[in-house]
């Protein structure tokens, strides 16, 4: 069976480890929050500040701001866009992220 790596004839680095919450994910070099989440099955990870609906990746590319979460303690991070590093510490988010 193809997988995306394979059909882009990608060679990553080693994995390494997040957290999501404090579950420990793994995540390749150079793959944003949203892969790495997607990957482990994750595909919702914010609620909306009225209705507290579920949000994860619309657009994919730094636009619509659906797929907002917190890394390593700073809210409101495009997961879509945001490249992780080994130990990154990413959370789930309620409504604006500061607690409001
Ligand atoms: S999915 Fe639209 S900004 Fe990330």
């Amino acid at each position: 069976m193809n997988s995306p790596l394979r059909l882009a004839d990608a060679h990553p680095g080693p994995a390494f480890t997040v957290t999501l919450d404090g579950r420990a994910i793994e995540a390749l070099p150079g793959q944003t929050v949203a892969a790495a989440l997607w990957t482990a099955g994750v595909t919702s990870w914010r609620t909306t500040r009225g209705e507290g609906r579920p949000r994860g990746v619309f657009c994919g590319i730094g636009v619509c701001y659906d797929c907002l979460v917190t890394v390593n303690s700073r809210p409101n991070q495009r997961a879509c866009l945001v490249p992780l590093h080994p130990g990154d510490t990413i959370r789930t988010q309620e409504g604006t992220g500061h607690d409001d």
